[in-house]
Parts: structure tokens; sequence; C-alpha cells
């Protein structure tokens, strides 16, 4: 057995065709990588209860037992990084430099949070009666379930898993169906470290079946969602009806604003950084780029240069900055975007269609002379295409940048310190980076507000989803 093989030793994973399974497929090459077993409902309600007794022997364990054990899959992580980054490049598509920096990512997560397990401390208040003592415990949600997506195979299930057995609940994965290879190897691995099978079970299947029965089984006490905000909508509604603890992390559709005094260097960097991390198929990807009239030009041609040498190919292959698109859909949706742009005016600066290389491939494309009334304006666009808007005023500026019901991430480049503050302050976003395209780290709270979400991920504020308060009066008189 190779060591990726090794990852893969599941016994939900075959090489071998299977009647009722998932065929995972390299979107690079179109090769068959692996077929993944699929999970009945009763199956899954099987696992649901096993999972709730697991739960109980898990949240009995000390915090330090529970920490030892995450820093144990963290360092497995790390250990076996190369083979993790490349399966994920071969099931998701994205370069090699990025899965790698993705499995640094995930097991950040796991650190963070095995560090976050010592801290889950309570409050003694103070009471109004000289006889009483009131007091606030947090204890564990129980079992909880994770719907995660294909763009991030990893470290959207750590972000997701490490606070949830930090806090002692147990966790139940549902990986997106066309990556569930990474989360069977950290599943492995998490085995390796001595984290019980039962506490944490990766499951596949029809994705409606798997996220009615997380609503509906009422052992399942919250749901963290990654995806699109129509089956947030979903998840949210159909979890009404046992008022379960939710997460959801929706789409986007980001503004990078440039202003006529920022670092042009810098704001072309972060836009490149932004825009085209992962091929553009990230929540935070910058959807939309305004920029001052006084440099609009200038950027325009800078970026479309930096953009025009993007190296596109097989994630695997040396030097290649940009993969494949996740399937034959997301080629489609960009191709509408562009064609619907061109005939309102916009125009082309490089790129604009599908690559050469055949496949899913399409090439960065920079679009220049983007209007309010164009889709991309609208819509998130998940792809490697960048539209370019022309604004007079700051004023103007963040009101358009506000002309969306989305609230997730949103960019600024300026010098000006005083500007910096008002304008991150006026965006209605749950985050934003100043002077920077990248700003996802372990340490700090991702999430978005508006259509884009509820809770809060990563942090020290990330555990809290995971825990219940207890408030304890106690009586000495
Ligand atoms: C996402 O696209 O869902 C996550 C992006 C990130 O963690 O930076």
């Amino acid at each position: 057995m190779n060591a990726i093989e090794q990852l893969l030793n599941h016994p939900d994973v075959r090489t071998t065709p299977l009647s009722d399974g998932l065929k995972i497929r390299n979107p690079a090459t179109g090769d068959t990588l692996a077929y993944v077993r699929t999970t009945s409902v009763p199956q899954l309600n099987h696992i649901i209860a096993k999972a709730q007794t697991a739960q109980t022997e898990w949240a009995a364990k000390s915090a330090l037992e529970r920490a030892d054990i995450l820093w144990c899959w963290y360092r497995l992580m790390k250990e076996n990084k190369e083979n993790l980054a490349r399966l994920m490049t071969m099931e998701q598509g994205k370069s090699l430099a990025e899965s790698l920096g993705e499995i640094d990512y995930a097991a950040g997560f796991i650190r963070w949070f095995a560090e976050e397990a010592r801290r889950i401390d309570g409050d003694i208040l103070t009471s109004l009666k000289p006889t009483q003592k009131l007091m606030v415990i947090k204890q564990p949600v129980g079992v909880t379930a994770a719907i995660t997506p294909w763009n991030f195979p990893a470290a959207m299930i750590t972000r997701k898993a490490a606070p949830a057995l930090a806090a002692g609940c147990a966790i139940i994965v549902k990986p997106a169906s066309q990556t569930p290879l990474s989360a069977y190897a950290q599943a492995v691995l998490a085995y390796r470290a001595g984290i019980p099978q039962d506490l944490f079970a990766v499951v596949n299947g029809k994705a409606a079946d798997i996220s009615n029965t997380f609503t509906q089984n009422p052992i399942i006490r919250k749901i963290s969602f990654t995806g699109s905000t129509e089956v947030g909508i979903q998840i949210f509604r159909n979890s009404a009806e046992h008022i379960k603890k939710l997460s959801l992390e929706l789409g986007g559709n980001a503004p990078l604003l440039v202003f006529d005094d920022a670092d042009l260097d810098k704001a072309v960097e972060g836009t490149m950084l932004s825009k085209f991390r992962n091929s553009g198929q990230t929540c935070v990807c910058t959807n939309r780029v305004y920029v001052q009239a006084g440099v609009y030009n200038e950027f325009c041609r800078r970026l479309a240069v930096q953009a025009g040498r993007l190296k596109l190919g097989n994630g695997l292959d040396k030097g290649v900055q940009q993969g494949p698109l996740i399937d034959a859909d997301a080629v489609a949706k960009v191709e509408a975007y562009i064609a619907d742009a061109l005939e309102k005016g916009a125009q082309c600066l490089t790129g604009g269609r599908r690559s050469p290389l055949g496949g899913t491939f399409f090439e960065p494309t920079v679009l220049s002379g983007a209007t309010a009334d164009m889709l991309l304006a609208r819509e998130e666009i998940f792809g490697p295409l960048c539209p370019v808007f022309k604004f007079e005023s700051e004023a103007e500026a963040v009101a358009q940048a506000n002309r969306t019901e989305a609230g997730l991430a949103a960019y600024l480049f300026t010098r000006d310190t005083a500007r910096q503050w008002r304008v991150a302050e006026a965006l209605e976003y749950g985050m934003v980076g100043i002077n920077t395209g990248i700003i996802s780290n372990e340490v700090a709270p991702f999430g978005g507000i508006k259509m884009s979400g509820l809770g809060r991920e990563g942090s020290k504020y990330g555990i809290n989803e995971y825990l219940e308060l207890k408030y304890l009066c106690l009586d000495i008189g």
C-alpha cells in the first residue's frame, strides 16, 4: 500500500466500483480516483445513535485528555502534509502549493482548538443575596453534524470538527460528493490519534437525504453548514422543528475597493490573491473590484498583465498556479457572466474563454467597464473572472459595495488611516481586509452577516458554537 492508499484505508473507500457508491474523479484528467460507499437514511440514524453514546464518554474525559488527542491528530496531519495535499489536488484540482497551504490551514484549526479545549472556563457572578452563589458553566451541545463544501476539502472540516471535539461534542461530517477522499483521509488520521470512530464519522450519500436526517433526528443538536445561501435557508427552515443550534457560512459577493491614494502594487497583488485563490472558487473571493477614477486605467492594465501570466494546468505539475474548475457547470456559469457583461458594454482585457488545455480549465479573465446592471454585480461568480468597476467618490464606492444581500468579506486599499477606519466601519460585512487580500486564519473569527450566514468559526469565539451555557444558583443559607 502506498502512502496515499494508507490514508484512504477506510472501510467506505474502495478502488473497485460499488453498486450504490460515488465515483470520485480527478477534475484535471478525468481519471477515476476511487469509489465511496453511500449511507442510507436508516444507516445514518444508526450512526447518529452510536455517536450519542460515544459523545457521553468523550465529554466525561478531562479537557487535558481531549486536548492531547487533538494535538496528536494535529501532528499526524503535519507529518502527512505532502500526501494529504497531493490527494486534495487530485480530487479537487487546486495547485499543489495551494493544497499544501490548505493542509497547514486545516491543521491550524486542530492546534488552535486543542489549546482552546483547556480554556472552556465558566464564571462566578456577583450575587444579589449574601447566601447565594451564582455560577455559569459551559457544557457540550451534544451530537453535532457538519456539511462541508468541495472548495476546501480539509480546512472546512477541521474548522468544524476541531472545536466540536474540543468542546466534548460528537460530530458527523457529510463532505461534498466531489471531494470526500480528503475527509476520509483526515478521519483515518483522527482515529490513529485516538479519536473514537463513533465520535467522528464521515458519511456520504444523497445530500438532501442526509441533510433532512440531520435536521429531523432530534439527537443532532447542532448543524454547521458551509455552502450556498439557498441550501442554508433550507437547513435553517428545516431545523426549526427541533430548535437546533446552527452555524451557517453561506455565499458572499465580496467587493474590493481601490482608492486613488492606494499603493497600487499592493492593491494589484491583493486583488490577485483574493480573486484567483483556488481559481476564484472561495466564498471570500473578490467578486467585484471598484477602482477610483484616477488610478482606474493603470490598475486595470497591471491586473490584466498579472492575471495573464498565471500558469494553468494539472495542479500536480511544477509551477502550476491555477487548476481546473470543479465541473462543467462552473465553466458554463463563468461563460454566461462574461457573455452578459460583454453584451452590456464590458471590455475583456485578458482571458475570456475556455483554455486550450480543454476539460474544465478556464483562462483567468479581467473585464473592465463593469457596471451595476451586469449579472456578475449581483451574483457570486465562483470562478476566475475579475470585473473592474469605476467610481469617483468614497461615498459612491461604499454605497456600491453595500448594494448586495451578502455580507461575508470585503477588502479596501488606501494609505489614508482615517479612511481605513471610516470605510471598514461603513462596509456591511463580517470581515474586512485592509491593504490585504488574504484574511483567513485560525485566530480570526470567520463568518458573515445578512444573507451570508450565522455564527463564527475559528478564533476564541468559534468554540462557543459547540457549547451551551448553564446557570447554577446555589443557596448556602
Ligand atoms: C470558503 O470559501 O468557504 C472558505 C474560505 C476561507 O476559509 O478562506
